[in-house]
């Protein structure tokens, strides 16, 4: 039977009571463990500072039976005495292992069926059970730890702004449904039947107008909808930490305000000091560097262009890709040889074909053997010569080539390097490698669509001296687009925003939506434009994954109370689901069965 707490209060939480050595407490919280050695029993008790032992003596607690009665989990409330462990009893693995409560007083004030797995730090329990399950994954310290410090940060965030001029306003959830993006969540209206909200992919348009509105700087923490496909740092609800800016330029205000904010959370929540002004790369060296606007430069092995001595050999692959506008690029994989036997240097080639790469040639250079490669066959002399010379590549080695376009050869080569350096061990994971991505292309083509898209969002502003290539080579036009990343990872993006009305139609022409498309879906925010808008601009983080970064989680779904899983269902209250045919009537819809 569950009994009140009647007179007893929590005076101290568990971990804690270190402090409180030779003092009557009462603690509250969840049997942990429980140890009945006949005449004395051992309850280890948890809440959310951590453990404390607390013992039941028979000689000196009447209560002696209801003692008996503790199982795993549950929920105490006990008085005692704080008294210091007997040097053998000493726990050096607990914090509070050198004291113990003796209890005097004990109420159950709940018991608690058997959990379907046990609570503990570090749990290696399947993780489908413990998201069914999940108000008891987050009874385990590691999880509860991510959430505080994700609070943290939250916390930091807010501080920082408020002294920076920030106004936290609200934006809607149900909003309209707007094309360039990724996919909708839509919600179907009662009122309306037939139409459709949709949810917010990010609060970009009302940011921005919230601008034209004169609130010179907005925040907001709020959560964004995204229907795609979900990866280890990507969620269907996520959460951003988005902000909007008025009277802006991009290096001046925006990247160094925002810059603050980083230092800010990183020293407020965690207590590291990070190193000022942040380093800068161009969109165009990170790829050419690193095969990815995300780079991981916590390791070498970089990306060297090697298309111009490629084209001139014999290698059919090598020289079409170069004329077919594509390139050749290597990696030397410094010290690789000995480590990598043809097996997996096989496996190797299977891994960039799942990058969409045709192929990946190579050439060994064995500190015994000598160079070996089905390539270099096809190679004079010279150009093994210039190859090596311009790759360092030296005995212990191995080059790995893809010749591609270079969509394809960035991808592979980018993600043949992670790998690579992921199986080596060559990533430092105790530094944090942060940096501005400055520069990107304003617009990419899709194969798909047979036309431009935006990179960023179609508000983002050209640079002004590429404006001219908008009408003459639109693929060349680069943005006032930055992007933070953090260890491989994007952690934030943003832009300056195109405030001239002009520009905003040119570039809606360059993405090929017609007049009609643009009146339809962003007719409200082209209107606003006409009543006197400020150059502005902003960014937005995303907290999941900053949150990520800072506890070392390896999957976003261990910095959210209750995440979704690959399917984007929740195990736990297992949404989605179906819904009653009375609810569907009201809205009109008919589920056509497949
Ligand atoms: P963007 O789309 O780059 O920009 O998003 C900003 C940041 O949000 C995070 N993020 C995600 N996190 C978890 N799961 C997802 N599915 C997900 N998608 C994005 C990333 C990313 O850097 N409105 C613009 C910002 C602006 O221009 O001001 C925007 O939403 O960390
Ligand atoms: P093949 O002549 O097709 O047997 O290819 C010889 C080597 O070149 C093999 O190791 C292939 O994996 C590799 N290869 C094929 N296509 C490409 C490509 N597009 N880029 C790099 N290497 C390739």
């Amino acid at each position: 039977m569950a009994e009140f707490m009647g007179e007893l209060r929590r005076t101290a939480f568990c971990g804690e009571i270190t402090d409180k050595l030779g003092q009557e407490v009462v603690v509250m919280g969840w049997t942990a463990k429980r140890r009945d050695l006949g005449g004395l029993i051992f309850a280890d008790i948890r809440d959310k500072t951590g453990i404390c032992q607390a013992v039941f003596d028979n000689a000196s607690f009447a209560d002696f039976a209801k003692a008996e009665r503790i199982r795993s989990e549950y929920v105490l409330a006990v008085r005692g005495v704080v008294r210091a462990r007997s040097e053998e009893t000493v726990n050096p693995k607990l914090p509070t292992g050198t004291v113990e409560i003796l209890v005097s007083e004990l109420k159950i004030l709940s018991e608690a069926e058997t959990p379907p797995f046990a609570i503990e730090e570090d749990s290696d329990v399947n993780e489908l059970i413990r998201l069914k399950y999940r108000y008891l994954d987050l009874r385990r310290p590691d999880l509860q730890r991510r959430l505080f410090l994700r609070h943290r940060i939250t916390s930091a965030a807010r501080h920082y702004l408020e002294e920076n001029g920030f106004t936290e306003i609200e934006t809607p959830f149900l909003g309209k449904s707007t094309p360039e993006g990724a996919r909708d969540y839509l919600v179907p209206s009662r009122v309306h039947p037939g139409q459709f909200y949709a949810l917010p992919q990010s609060p970009q348009l009302y940011k921005q107008l919230l601008m034209i509105a004169g609130m010179d700087r907005y925040y907001q923490i709020t959560k964004c909808f995204r229907d795609e496909d979900l990866r280890a740092n990507r969620q269907p609800e996520f959460t951003q930490i988005d902000m909007e800016m008025s009277f802006v330029e991009e290096e001046s205000d925006v990247m160094t305000v925002m810059e603050g904010l980083i230092a800010r959370i990183f020293s407020e929540a965690a207590g590291i000091e990070l190193p000022r002004p942040f380093r800068r790369m161009t969109y165009r060296e990170a790829m050419d560097r690193f095969g990815s606007d995300k780079p991981d430069t916590r390791f070498g092995l970089e990306l060297c262009n090697v298309s111009d001595l490629a084209e001139q050999s014999g290698f059919r692959v090598f020289a079409e890709a170069v004329k077919n506008g594509g390139s050749v690029r290597c990696i030397n994989a410094k010290g690789f040889e000995e480590k990598l036997s043809r097996r997996e240097i096989d496996a190797l080639g299977d891994f960039v074909k799942s990058c969409r790469a045709k192929g990946l040639a190579w050439i060994t250079w064995s500190k015994t053997e000598g160079v070996k490669s089905p390539i270099t066959k096809f190679l004079s002399e010279d150009t093994q010569k210039a190859l090596y010379e311009r790759t360092g590549f030296e005995p212990g080695d191995i080059l790995f080539f893809v010749a591609d376009r270079d969509e394809i050869v960035f991808g592979a080569l980018g993600a043949l390097r992670l790998h690579l350096g992921e199986r080596e061990n060559l990533i430092d994971k105790s530094k944090f490698d942060i940096l501005w991505v400055t520069d990107f292309p304003l617009l990419e083509y899709s194969e798909e669509e047979g036309r431009f898209v935006a990179m960023h969002h179609p508000f983002t502003s050209p640079k002004t001296e590429d404006l001219p290539l908008l009408d003459t080579d639109p693929g060349k036009v680069r943005a006032k687009a930055y992007d933070l990343v953090i260890n491989g990872q994007e952690a934030g993006g943003g832009s300056i925003r195109i405030h001239s009305q002009k520009i905003q139609q040119k570039m809606f022409r360059t993405l090929g939506l017609s007049d009609e498309v643009v009146a339809q879906k962003f007719g409200y925010f082209v209107n606003a434009f006409r009543y006197g808008t400020p150059p502005h601009g902003g960014l937005a983080f995303g907290l999941d994954r900053l949150t990520m970064l800072l506890t070392g989680a390896e999957s976003i779904r261990d910095v959210i109370a209750f995440p979704k899983v690959q399917t984007a269902s929740c195990l736990m209250s297992e949404a989605p689901n179906t819904v009653d045919p009375k609810q569907l009537e009201e809205l009109g819809i008919d589920i056509v069965k497949e």
